[in-house]
This record gives structure tokens, C-alpha cells and sequence, in this order.
């Protein structure tokens, strides 16, 4: 049969229906106080170190959630000398036997869910909508990497030949993968890059972002309980400067699965076109300069709607998420005034309370940038939509999402990495300069469109170079096995995370020609 159609998403929760959210938040709040901790853990075992870092909710500065352990140069060179000695064996391992414990894994997150979406909004400040959906992510991701490794290993039989030679093509494992992930989504692609090394019989030194190492700790904990092996997945917490440069010029890392900014992807290029060895693997998901285009057809209630999720969800740090709204002049003005009433709507808050829509950012780094380009931009621009701040949100890195209008994409410097919207207002008879405006960036991650004008949604999709359109729809929540995701350009290598083809770059091919 065919495996590939018969896979199903993991379902979540529904906490429109009372009694669900009544015992959801009340698991949730049983692990409100809750202290966590996290250090290496290097064959099966917790390291604790000389370097002891406290870990404070975003929302509130003041709250300790946990302690973490940093890695030290000790424990670095024993996790990749682990993993390195653990390779020979696991990659001969059955696939058969690496996705079931991928899936014992995935039931495992499923089962401890309720901790895991607590942990995400308290550590990374994620909402509860958030830590739901980033479970479900992991879930699946694992699930979905298993029924695709399974086919990927499946013998194909012998290759055509000359009578007397028997020619067989098999795929194998490459070695072991730094795993380095990023903040936004701590538990989702930190399983993901995880998942996908493993089960095609790589062993695995994990790096999680120095912001969320308790989330990444619990995830560790629960594979090894699933029964993968205590060699097989190193885990190092620490900083990107100390942990993940060793990662990058050490020979015995075959290759790096990445996620996080253009400019850190650039430089783990440097270091490992530097090394000495063989030629090593990067796979890097980056960052983008999503834009939306919105045309005259387009119905202003429904772009409205789909820009506030684009924009603002998860505080807008999310690499698909909307930055540059691009409005037709004709309509522009509906959808503005709709935007600045929807944008008046929005609770900004803890996202402990279901209700809140805008939780904080990350940390205060992140809080005192993006201010500073809030400043900059809306001294010379219009400002055409705020969001109210409420004052409990001074414990916390809150920023008020705003709308700003600018003239041109090309004003923005960089990625601004938070609930900053953009926008642009254009000509119907500039539509390409707007879609070379686009291109020019550099980055292609995610497109939105609204038309109702279906060969013109067709030809913006066509003519933008991105990795994931979306149109009539918002633009962001990609779901494993149904939207594909991974940018292009400047927004990463490919290939496509939770796609048919992600596993690829994970192994290599052999060859064996036997004159029998
Ligand atoms: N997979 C995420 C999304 O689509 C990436 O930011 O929103």
C-alpha cells in the first residue's frame, strides 16, 4: 500500500470545546512553578560544569524557571568523540529499528505535552496556541521522517547490467551531524533536524539555542527513554560563539543541519570549507523578507484577518512570517482602516492566559533592536496601526506591534525579527518593479497573495522567487507533509524540512558491482 497516503498529522487539541480547556489549563498551571534544569548530556549521562546560567520567562524577568549548564571544552570533545565512536554501529542499525524508536519518541512528546507547552511559554514566551501547535510539529515531524526513511532504505533490487554482474544501489548514513536549532520553534525544529539525522543512521551532537536549552533538555530526556540510544544523541547547551564553532572545524562533523540567521549560516560555510577533510554538508533554513501582495480583487476583511496572523503571530518571530505588505493603491485604503481597528484589537500580554494574542520576545536584546528600528522608522514614516501595551508588561521584552508604511522594500536594512509590519503601497502597472523589488532582496522564503483574479495569483507566484507561496490564506504554520517548508537564495539551502525530499541530504550512495 502506499505508506506515504495512509500517514496521518497528529491532531492537537480543541479548547473551543469547554471541558478540553478547562483540564488543559489545568495541567498547565500545575507546572507553573515548576524548576527545570538542563546541562550536556553526553552518553546518556547529565553533565553539570563550572558554568551555571539562570533561565527567566520573557514575559517576566523576575521569574526563574530553571538553571541551565553550559557545556565545557571537557564535555564538547567527549560528545562528539561519542558520537563519532557510536556511528559505526548505529548506522547499520535497521531502519525498520531507528523509526520505530522515532515513533515511541513522537508518543512519548505526545504524552508529556502538557509539560512541553508550558515549558515553551515560559522559557521562549510562546503562547499556549503556540506550545500546542509546536508540539504537534515535533510529533509529526518524527512520525512523517520514519515512514519516509522506511522508503528511502527500502532495497530496490538489482540495477540493470550485463548478464553475470550483479549491480545493487544502497544508501547509508554519513556520520554525525551537528544538530544547531533556534529559539523560535525550541522543541518543533530542534526534534526536526534531530529526527531526520538519526533515523537515516547518522549519530547526532544537538546544539539548541543558548535562549531554550530546558525545552531541548526534556526532549533529549524523552528520547532516551524511548529507547534510543545514550551514544547515538549528544546534547550541548551553550553559546553559539563556544559550542557551535567548535562544531563547525571539528573533522569529525560531517556536516551540519542548521537553522537560524543568513550571516551565522554564511560563516559555518566558512568554517567548514576551511577544514582540512572531506567535503562537509550544510543544510541551512535562514531567514527572509516575506512580502504579501494584496491586489484590487482582493476582499480587504479577509487580507485583514490574514495579515494580523501573518504579521503578529508568535510575536512575528517566525522566519515565514509577514514583514512587507504590499497593498494595490485602490483598495489600500479599506484594508488599512480595516487593519488599524484589527491591530487596536490585539491583547498584548502573558502568554499564560489563553486569551492573549502578542506574547513578548525573546529576550531584552531583541526587545531594545527592534525598539530602536521602531523609533528610527516611524520618525521619517506614516504610522498607520498600534497595538495596545498593557502595563504589566514592563516585567517583561514586550514590543507593541505597529504597522508602518514605508516606500519600498528595499529601505529595509535587514530581517527585523519581531511584530513590525511593513507596508507598501503600489501601482497596478507597477506590479513587476514591485516583484523585482521582491527578488532583489536576496530572500525567498514565503509569498502571500490575495487576489480573487486567479492568472494573476498564478503569474505573482510564478514570478517570485520564494520557497512557499501562499495565496488567499495567511502565511505562516506550515504543516509538515502539506506545505513543504524551506526558502531559497538567501533563505537557505534546501531541501524542504517535513518534504519528500529532506532525508536526501542526510546520507549518501553506494554502489556495489558484484561479477558473480
Ligand atoms: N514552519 C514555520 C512556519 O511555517 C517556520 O517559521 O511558520
Amino acid at each position: 500500500g502506499n505508506i506515504y497516503l495512509n500517514r496521518e498529522n497528529s491532531r492537537g487539541l480543541n479548547l473551543n470545546i469547554g471541558s478540553q480547556y478547562q483540564s488543559f489549563m489545568e495541567k498547565v498551571t500545575s507546572f507553573k512553578d515548576h524548576q527545570w534544569h538542563a546541562g550536556p548530556v553526553v552518553n546518556g549521562e547529565t553533565l553539570t560544569t563550572g558554568q551555571v546560567n539562570k533561565v527567566v520567562s520573557p514575559q517576566d524577568l523576575s521569574h526563574q524557571v530553571g538553571h541551565v549548564y553550559w557545556a565545557d571544552e571537557q564535555g564538547i570533545e567527549k560528545a562528539i568523540a561519542t558520537a563519532h565512536g557510536a556511528f559505526p554501529n548505529w548506522s547499520r542499525t535497521s531502519v525498520e529499528m531507528r523509526a520505530s524508536a522515532l515513533e515511541e519518541f513522537a508518543d512519548l512528546l505526545e504524552e508529556h505535552r502538557h509539560e512541553l507547552i508550558t515549558l515553551c511559554t515560559l522559557e521562549a514566551g510562546k503562547l499556549l496556541q503556540d506550545g500546542i501547535d509546536e508540539v504537534r510539529e515535533a510529533v509529526d515531524f518524527c512520525r512523517y521522517y520514519a515512514v519516509e526513511a522506511r522508503k528511502l532504505f527500502a532495497y530496490e533490487g538489482p540495477l540493470m547490467g550485463p548478464t553475470g554482474e550483479l549491480n545493487e544501489l544502497f544508501v547509508q548514513a554519513r556520520g554525525v551531524f551537528a544538530c544547531v536549532s533556534p529559539w523560535n520553534f525550541p522543541l518543533a525544529i530542534f526534534t526536526g533536524q534531530i529526527a531526520a539525522a538519526l533515523v537515516t543512521g547518522n549519530t547526532v551532537v544537538a546544539k539548541p539555542a543558548e535562549q531554550t536549552s530546558l525545552v531541548a533538555y526534556r526532549a533529549v530526556q524523552l528520547m532516551l527513554e524511548a529507547g534510543i540510544p545514550g551514544d547515538v544523541i549528544q546534547l550541548l547547551p551553550g553559546t553559539g560563539a563556544e559550542v557551535g564553532g567548535k562544531l563547525s572545524s571539528d573533522e569529525r562533523i560531517c556536516g551540519i543541519c542548521f537553522t537560524g540567521s543568513t550571516m551565522t549560516a554564511k560563516a559555518i560555510n566558512r568554517d567548514l570549507a576551511e577544514r582540512k577533510g572531506a567535503i562537509a554538508t550544510l543544510i541551512a533554513e535562514t531567514g527572509g523578507q516575506n512580502a504579501m501582495i494584496v491586489d484590487s480583487t482582493a476582499l480587504p476583511e479577509q487580507v485583514v484577518t490574514d495579515v494580523i496572523h501573518s504579521a503578529f503571530t508568535s510575536a512575528g518571530q517566525r522566519c515565514s512570517a509577514l514583514r512587507v505588505l504590499y497593498l494595490q493603491e485602490d483598495n489600500a485604503e479599506r484594508v488599512l482602516e480595516l487593519l488599524e481597528g484589527a491591530m487596536q484589537e490585539l491583547t498584548v500580554g502573558d502568554p499564560i492566559h489563553y486569551q492573549t494574542d502578542v506574547g513578548p520576545v525573546i529576550d531584552e536584546k531583541a526587545e531594545k533592536e527592534l525598539n530602536e528600528h521602531i523609533a528610527s522608522i516611524s520618525e521619517k514614516n506614516n504610522v498607520l496601526g498600534k497595538s495596545p501595551m498593557p502595563q504589566a508588561t514592563q516585567k517583561g521584552s514586550f514590543v507593541q506591534p505597529i504597522a508602518v508604511e514605508i516606500s519600498n522594500i528595499n529601505e529595509l536594512d535587514k530581517e527585523h525579527f519581531g511584530p513590525v509590519l511593513h507596508v507598501v503601497k503600489y501601482k497596478a502597472e507597477d506590479l513587476n518593479q514591485v516583484i523585482n523589488d521582491i527578488n532583489g532582496t536576496g530572500f525567498g522564503l514565503t509569498l502571500g497573495i490575495h487576489s480573487r483574479n486567479e492568472s494573476m495569483a498564478a503569474y505573482i507566484a510564478d514570478m517570485v522567487n520564494v520557497g512557499n507561496v501562499y495565496i488567499n490564506r495567511n502565511q505562516i504554520g506550515a504543516v509538515v507533509g502539506v506545505q513543504p517548508f524551506g526558502g531559497q537564495g538567501r533563505s537557505g539551502t534546501g531541501p524542504k524540512a517535513g518534504g519528500p525530499h529532506y532525508l536526501y541530504r542526510f546520507i549518501t550512495e553506494k554502489t556495489r558491482t558484484n561479477n558473480i
